[in-house]
């Protein structure tokens, strides 16, 4: 059977960035420490006034397009992720393909465009929807471009604000990847939910600590899924886990109720019961409540052991670098989770062709996908080729007070006059919504 995966992945950053611990802490009168310890936050990405989720999407396109010496005629379908889509009809792809026509020969009137939407989950939701295409055969020889591409805002003073972030994740789909196969493998958990949500509003309305556990609760639900079908996981299956990130303080947590899943009746759980016993058995409990106030024993114990610690120093923290310096991209998290984590890997000589990562995707609403994915053989080429460290080290710092005027003028606030902040170079523009976006 041809392996489908992900064949080439680019990644643009809002060319702004909001330093959290000198800018952000001393005007909320917080301690510095409760971003960069508590959420694991050191900077926010943001658009500069020539960017929208379009420009950020389409030159991420366009890079990984011409990187890999691509024409229209090779890309049978156009998916973007977004949850900050400004048009309820016309899909974001529509505008994306109009950007890169401007600058290829060709067009893609052959290409199945369209826009996926589940919050954050989303671009994984094309992703799937890429790799059953082309496994079904209808393909015709051509690749799936997939955008995940957001700016992740939230209203002044709500206690996501610490989170925001923006930047786009282009990445091809195609037959005979060069990064990672797609395993058929998959587990959900998905319920309704209201934690987050913007009913035609920009800014969302987030019960902050209750979405955290939601997202906890449908990602056990995905693992226990995942593992009906793929038999039972042990932590030593995966070389990284890249989970959704919408900070690292996050991925904190579920990496740990990961692990606690995953040693179940295994070897692991046995050497560690010596120094913290065995993990308490619902069965052994009358009530709930207290099964589950002993499992939370449980977990605190765990999480300083030696054993879990180094694994998730190995496994999950190689996962966080970009998120730690450019916030929550929402659809485009996950993605960027796992290109750090392979980054990682080649900056520090591990070989991990033909090692797994099992992916946690989440979207709030809400919905978990677990699923696997094979490292392949040219991965390290491809991840190299990323300028992600450049884009963050260029990007503008701004002030309290100009933040403060991004953040309005994003708001779609007319009365803020915002000038750029960077100069544009060889990349598609925003010129104002319902104008063409232009590559200068
Ligand atoms: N030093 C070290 N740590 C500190 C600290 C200090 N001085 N001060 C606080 N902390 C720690 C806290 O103990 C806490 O850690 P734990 O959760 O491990 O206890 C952490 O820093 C955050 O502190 P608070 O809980 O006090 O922070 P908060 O209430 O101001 O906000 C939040 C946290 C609720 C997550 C908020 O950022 C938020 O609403 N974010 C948006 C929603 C979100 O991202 N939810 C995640 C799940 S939903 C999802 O994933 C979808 C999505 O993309 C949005």
């Amino acid at each position: 059977m041809t392996a489908v995966g992900i064949d080439a992945i680019e990644i643009w950053t809002g060319k702004l960035k909001l330093d959290l611990p000198e800018t952000f802490a001393p005007v909320k009168d917080e301690d510095p420490e409760k971003y960069t310890k508590g959420l694991g936050l050191y900077a926010s990405s943001f658009p500069d006034a020539h960017e929208d989720i379009v420009t950020m999407g389409a030159n991420a396109a366009y890079r990984l397009m011409d990187r890999k010496g691509l024409t229209p005629e090779d890309i049978g379908r156009i998916d973007v992720a977004t949850e900050s889509a400004f048009d309820n009809s016309k899909p974001v792809s529509t505008y994306i393909a109009g950007c890169l026509e401007q600058v290829y020969d060709g067009d893609f009137h052959h290409a199945n465009k369209g826009e996926r939407k589940f919050a954050c989950i989303a671009g994984t939701q094309s992703l799937d929807d890429a790799y059953n295409w082309i496994k079904a055969g209808r393909n015709r020889g051509r690749s799936a471009l997939v955008i995940a591409t957001d700016t992740a805002l939230y209203a002044r003073g709500d206690p996501g604000e610490a989170t925001q972030g923006a930047g786009a994740v282009a990445m091809l789909i195609s037959e005979d990847p060069s990064l990672v196969e797609l395993s058929t493998e998959q587990g959900y958990g998905s319920a309704d939910e209201t934690d987050f949500l913007k009913p035609n509003q920009q800014f969302p309305s987030v019960d902050g600590k209750r979405s955290m556990q939601v997202y906890l609760a449908r990602m056990r639900e995905a693992l226990e899924d995942f593992e009906s079908v793929a038999g039972d996981t042990h932590p030593d299956d995966f070389e990284y886990i890249p989970f959704h990130t919408p900070f690292p303080g996050m991925v904190r947590k579920a990496g740990l109720l990961g692990y606690r899943h995953m040693i179940r009746g295994t070897d692991v759980e046995d050497e560690l019961a010596e120094e913290i016993g065995r993990q308490p058995r619902e069965e052994e409990y009358d009530d709930r409540e207290a099964y589950e106030e002993a499992i939370l024993g449980y977990m605190d114990e765990l999480k300083s052991t030696e054993q879990y610690q180094s694994w998730y120093s190995e496994t999950i923290d190689p996962t966080l670098d970009i998120s730690r310096e450019v916030g929550n991209w929402y659809t485009g998290s996950v993605h960027i989770a796992r290109a750090s984590a392979l980054r990682y890997a080649s900056e520090n000589d591990i070989d991990v062709t033909g090692k797994q990562l099992l992916v946690g995707s989440y979207g709030s609403g809400a919905q978990a996908e677990i699923h696997a994915e094979t490292i392949q053989d040219s991965w390290e080429e491809e991840i190299n080729d990323s300028t992600i460290d450049e884009q963050i080290r260029d990007r503008y710092d701004l002030s309290f007070e100009e933040y403060e005027q991004v953040h309005d003028r994003h708001n779609h606030d007319k009365r803020v006059e915002l000038g750029d902040f960077t100069e544009p170079e060889d990349e598609f523009v925003f010129t104002g919504r319902g104008e063409m976006d232009e590559r200068t």
